[in-house]
């Protein structure tokens, strides 16, 4: 049986950082047809009724019907620890993450932190999320049959690090490689689930790990890969000493063969005028992680200048280094590193950013992120006047731009107001 979602609606047409806020299609009363999980049509809300009288009406009134968000970079294993106090980037991860990753090896753990991770996103509307496990297969487990249960799409790798790390969470060269191979075997295409390579980041792989992944990737092309680039300062003087054959720190990874059009970046802020050039040449996509390089102090990213370079960008909560497990924080976050370094980013764009942009940029843009026929109904719908202070901001709006600002700057899970994933509602 056919459902038909009525609402407002916002779909793009195309990117808006490179056609602007134009792009974007709203409807003030539209509606979503939904059939065997598909989105079939969009468009006016008394056309579609007419269209399709047998269809199931689920009427959502003012709330904004939009793709389901999509989180390109994120750590479930790092759940318990998100809003970790006081350290910088080498420090929390020695003293925060790695002791928390290490219980992972125990699967019960493991399960419970995935069915946490998985339920406080869907509860912020986000249906898709890229995620790095811990160096044990059992995590990439739990992480992919706790979204293959609630029907999700996710895709997420095993992190794998062999030296840097503390004894009980490094594996090998050879390990890494066979591990990794195993879930590919086992999950990849699994209904939803997809397998991404996943080196932590340079400094945690000898030359021998990131060439075993290397191989593997050439092996599985298809797969994305999944890594940290240009973080933080120590980080990146760290990566120079380790490789210091190496142009930069891009060309560690180039070296080993882990670049192309699969490869998926995250952090991306101090980038050189070579690895801006060499990104774009390749093709990868960059994750932009505002509220963790914040909380972190890593560095302001340059979105508007990325963007206009024409790098493919996409958001990310990047828990538990970032601070919110909410996509609209995250926006907000982005709107504000934007503003620190002079550019004013469009509601438009923030809203691209965190549902086809993502998706774009993990090469799932014709599956999820976009509220148009034949993407997977992955679906949210917003509250745009959720709390007190944002609704009398609301009141004042004279277009969907002004509507919906105040809900990306203030809003949370509140303004949540139903999630479908593959069009069954999750609340
Ligand atoms: N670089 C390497 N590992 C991590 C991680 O877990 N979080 C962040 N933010 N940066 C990293
Ligand atoms: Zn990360």
């Amino acid at each position: 049986m056919a459902d038909l979602l009525l609402g407002q609606t916002l779909s793009f047409a195309a990117d808006p950082f490179t056609e602007g806020p134009g792009a974007a299609r709203h409807e003030s009363r539209g509606a979503v047809l939904i059939e065997g999980g598909i989105i079939r049509a969009t468009g006016p809300a008394d056309a579609l009724r007419r269209a399709h009288p047998a269809a199931r009406v689920t009427d959502c009134g003012d709330a904004l019907l939009s793709a389901g968000f999509v989180d390109a970079h994120m750590h479930y294993p790092q759940t318990a620890i998100i809003a970790s106090w006081g350290k910088r980037l080498i420090d929390w991860l020695n003293g925060y993450t790695f002791p928390e990753e290490m219980r992972f090896g125990d699967p019960a753990h493991a399960a419970r932190a995935a069915d946490t991770c998985l339920d406080l996103m869907l509860a912020q509307g986000t249906t898709t999320a890229c995620s790095y496990a811990t160096i044990h297969p059992e995590s990439v487990d739990a992480f992919m049959a706790a979204a293959q249960r609630r029907g999700m799409r996710v895709l997420a790798g095993k992190t794998c690090m062999d030296r840097n790390a503390p004894d009980g969470l490094r594996d090998t060269a050879q390990s890494a490689h066979d591990d990794s191979r195993a879930l590919i075997g086992r999950w990849h295409g699994v209904d939803r689930l997809s397998v991404v390579i996943t080196p932590r980041f340079a400094p945690t792989s000898t030359r021998q790990q990131l060439e075993a992944l290397g191989a593997l990737w050439a092996e599985f092309p298809h797969l994305l890969m999944q890594t940290h680039l240009s973080e933080q300062s120590e980080e990146i003087a760290w990566v120079r000493a380790l490789f210091p054959e190496a142009r930069d720190y891009l060309d560690v990874y180039e070296m080993h063969g882990l670049l192309g059009p699969g490869a998926v970046f995250g952090h991306c802020i101090h980038l050189t005028a070579r690895e801006r050039a060499r990104l774009l040449e390749a093709g990868a996509a960059l994750v932009h992680c505002p509220t963790s390089n914040s909380f972190i102090g890593s560095g302001l990213f340059d979105l508007a200048g990325l963007k206009a370079e024409g790098q493919r960008v996409g958001l990310a909560t990047d828990i538990g280094g970032g601070s919110s497990f909410s996509m609209l924080r995250t926006m907000a976050a982005a709107y504000e590193i934007a503003q620190l370094r002079g550019a004013a980013i469009h509601p438009a764009q923030l809203w691209w950013l965190a549902t086809a942009g993502s998706a774009a940029a993990l090469g799932l843009g014709d599956r999820i992120g976009n509220l148009v026929p034949g993407r997977e109904a992955d679906i949210v719908a917003v509250d745009l006047a959720s709390t007190p202070a944002i609704a009398q901001r609301h009141a004042r709006a004279s277009d969907i731009w002004e509507a919906l600002f105040p809900t990306i700057m203030m809003g949370d899970d509140r303004a949540i107001r139903q999630v479908w994933v593959a069009g069954r509602p999750v609340r």
